[in-house]
């Protein structure tokens, strides 16, 4: 384990097999040597700064029907909202008052965000706030449409891989959706000077170690300028409501070999990860996270946007969440800065 560790933190590369050995065979040790040189890199690129980004949950209509998500179009509970642009627009500038330079769109995949609506935000968005960068996490869109939405002013995109492995993704989506157009999508992204972001469930239906070495690999490869890891949790209105949520210890695990693989990503210690322990956000930060992602849309439809059960955050008012985050930082040794947070290429490690 030890020389595995001293060559992924030298050559940030591995074989296939030895990413899944290290997944494995992993031990108190093991993680205690990795989240130290996570932490050790991640303190040479980013110091002790915390980059934060604005989620603002768009709406939850969605025409897919990924089989562990809670806004799955098949789940007839779900209580739906949309956003009206206006609103949407409303957040940003709440936003930009508490310090958030970057502001995060997220949402099912639903037409009512054409290219023209879509864009129309984006762009006042970035009329109103120069200085900000928007993420769009919206889903699969074609090349077009990412095209249009870039020349609009959006500057990163969001599109979790999931898997790596075209079996395992089938395992976990219905036949309509395909695992070779979700890899098509986050090449188009890059092709068009997105900052791109891919990521995946830890602990998701059917995963194997060698799933997630095949994830590591992928990531080792495609290099994404931000990588979404958290664990996965059951949604009572799903197929998979009686499988195990992931564990902060192997989310911890990943998230400090991710940083040593491909050390200036920015890699957000998830909204999920703080839901399954009351201070998982902060574990993932001390394994080489350093990003986190308050909450910036309106209380009221926020327990609405439920992805899993018991999803925290959803009572809190903006300023609320960004305080606590703040303050749940400070605890650790961290800051929270007020910056867009580009990822940082030029440092040599
Ligand atoms: N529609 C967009 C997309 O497909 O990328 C963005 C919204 S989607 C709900 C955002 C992410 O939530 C997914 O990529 C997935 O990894 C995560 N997610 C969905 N259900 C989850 C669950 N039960 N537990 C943890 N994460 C989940
Ligand atoms: Fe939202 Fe703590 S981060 S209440």
């Amino acid at each position: 384990m030890h020389e595995l560790i001293q060559r992924l933190y030298e050559n940030h590369s591995l074989e296939l097999e030895e990413y899944e050995n290290l997944i494995i065979n992993r031990n108190e040790e093991a993680a205690k040597i990795l989240r130290d040189l996570a932490v050790e890199t991640r303190k040479k690129i980013y110091g002790f700064k915390v980059f934060v980004r604005g989620l603002i949950e768009i709406s939850n209509i969605c025409k897919n029907d990924c089989l562990y998500c809670g806004i799955r179009r098949s789940n007839k509970n779900c209580e739906r909202y949309r956003l009206t642009p206006e609103q949407i627009i409303k957040c940003s500038d709440e936003g930009y008052e508490l310090g958030f330079r970057t502001f995060v769109l997220q949402g099912g995949e639903d037409n009512f965000f054409s290219d023209e609506i879509l864009g129309g935000i984006v762009k006042e968005i970035k009329s109103r706030h120069s200085d900000c960068a928007v993420t769009l996490s919206m889903g699969e869109r074609s090349y077009d449409s990412y095209k249009f939405l870039r020349t609009c002013g959006a500057d990163r995109y969001l599109l979790r891989h999931e898997t790596a492995d075209k079996d395992h993704y089938e395992k976990i989506h219905p036949s309509e959706m395909s695992f070779e157009n979700r890899m098509k999508c986050l090449h188009k992204l890059r092709e068009l000077g997105y900052q791109v972001g891919c990521g995946f469930m830890v602990n998701s239906p059917y995963q194997t170690e060698k799933n997630l070495a095949q994830d590591l690999k992928f990531i080792e490869t495609f290099k994404p300028d931000m990588c979404g890891i958290g664990p996965f949790i059951p949604h009572k209105d799903t197929p998979f409501k009686n499988f195990n949520a992931g564990t902060v210890e192997l989310t911890c695990y990943l998230l400090s070999i991710i940083r040593l693989i491909y050390p200036p990503v920015l890699l957000p210690a998830t909204t999920a990860l703080g839901t399954i322990n009351p201070i998982g956000r902060e574990l993932g930060i001390l394994s080489g996270a350093n990003v986190v992602m308050p909450n910036l849309s309106p209380v009221n439809v926020r327990k609405k946007y439920e992805l899993y059960d018991n999803k925290i955050c959803t009572g809190e008012e903006s300023a609320q969440c960004r305080e606590c985050l703040n303050n749940r930082m400070k605890k650790i040794g961290y800051e929270i800065v007020t910056d867009r947070g580009d990822i940082k290429h030029s440092m040599k490690i």
